[in-house]
């Protein structure tokens, strides 16, 4: 899933589209992201950040918003030029800092976005770390390589990738499970049917520990779809959520169309959770999509309410209608807020 994902110019995210580029998200790719939706995402956010900002951060001389995963730069613009509109939102001191450590990625992700100072592209979450701030990620964790369990003769196994040498292609074998894995198979039992397959990410707990680290105060916003872990290793999800997406269209096979499709996994934000809590981060609270985007935008709402919306408020309802009714994008997506003060 690493190679398929992230191999320098032949993973999907490794820069396999057109001319070693990004491939787009949106109608043009395979997937929509809320980002994709319009720039009524960043919007929003933005005029939360002003308003967190205002209320806890706004004594500190330098204040930084640090997003990772942020793909070609959309969110970062749609949220600096959102800030910008907002009177008195942006501190001078202010810098928005973009986290691209893949070294082949940088150069064109900086040069895309030379034209916004506000932004910075930084090759690190080190390199990105501030005294105050806000750190923030759609969709990041579902991209991060997972292993794959199974329930096989009333054991969990690993299932690995092998290579079929007749075949001259990679096929599926299972392995003894490692033992680091042995802890929390125990902890969900045997109470699941034969071959029943499901994922962990083992990159959750480096990664949180190391984004923790970004402030002495700060707040970490983790968006994401998933599920607590009570939910997400359910007997009846037989199948994990291990999915593919290309062309919009959802396929189980992660051999197929290698790089050209793209692989990803729910987040267990359980894992997220417990990361967070050794990592000193205190939960602020776990809420969808819906709930976190309604009570941000709530002085937005309150202003149409009862008139006729015209123009750019019209868009913006549509796209606040996708990003947060419960059918489309509102319960799927998570939100889950940590804070260290
Ligand atoms: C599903 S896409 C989401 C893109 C964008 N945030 C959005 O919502 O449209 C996942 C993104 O995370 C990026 N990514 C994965 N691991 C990363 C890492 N360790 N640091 C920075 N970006 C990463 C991928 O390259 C990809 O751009």
């Amino acid at each position: 899933m690493e190679l398929a994902l992230y191999a320098p110019g032949l993973g999907y995210y490794g820069g396999s589209g057109p001319g070693g580029g990004l491939r787009p998200v949106g109608r043009g790719g395979d997937f929509y992201t809320s980002v994709s939706v319009g720039e009524t995402f960043g919007w929003i956010l933005a005029h939360r950040i002003a308003e967190e900002w205002t209320a806890s951060f706004a004594r500190d001389e330098t204040f930084v918003v640090v997003e990772q995963g942020g793909h070609d730069g959309r969110l970062a613009r749609d949220i600096v030029g959102a800030l910008g509109e907002i009177d008195g939102a942006l501190p001078d001191r202010f810098e928005y800092r973009l986290v691209e450590p893949r070294a082949h990625l940088f150069e064109s992700l900086a040069e895309g976005l030379a034209d916004c100072p506000r932004i910075r592209v930084v090759p690190s979450l080190a390199a990105a770390r501030s005294s105050c701030g806000i750190f923030l990620c759609n969709e990041l964790l579902d991209a991060f390589p997972v292993d794959l369990l199974v329930f096989e003769g009333g054991e969990w196994r690993e299932k690995r990738v092998a290579w079929d040498a007749a075949a001259s292609a990679p096929c599926w074998t299972t392995a003894p499970l490692p033992e680091s894995y042995a802890a929390f198979v125990g902890e969900l039992g045997k109470g699941f049917p034969e071959d029943y397959t499901t994922e962990v990410c083992p990159g959750i707990e480096p990664w949180m520990a190391e984004a923790a680290g970004l402030f002495d105060r700060g707040l970490w916003w983790i968006v994401d779809y998933g599920f607590e872990r009570a939910d997400y290793y359910l007997p009846e999800r037989t199948r994990g959520t291990l999915r593919c997406y290309r062309g919009h269209r959802a396929g189980e096979d992660p051999f197929e169309a290698s790089g050209e499709q793209d692989i990803t996994a729910h987040v267990d934000f359980t894992r997220v959770e417990e990361a967070a809590a050794r990592a000193g981060l205190r939960k602020r609270r776990l809420t969808d999509q819906n709930r976190f985007l309604v009570s941000a935008a709530r002085p937005w709402l309150l202003s149409i309410d009862g008139r006729a919306p015209g123009g750019a408020d019209a868009k913006r309802i549509r796209q606040f209608q996708t990003l947060s009714h419960p059918s489309l994008m509102g319960a799927g997506f998570r939100v889950l807020e940590l804070e260290r003060s």
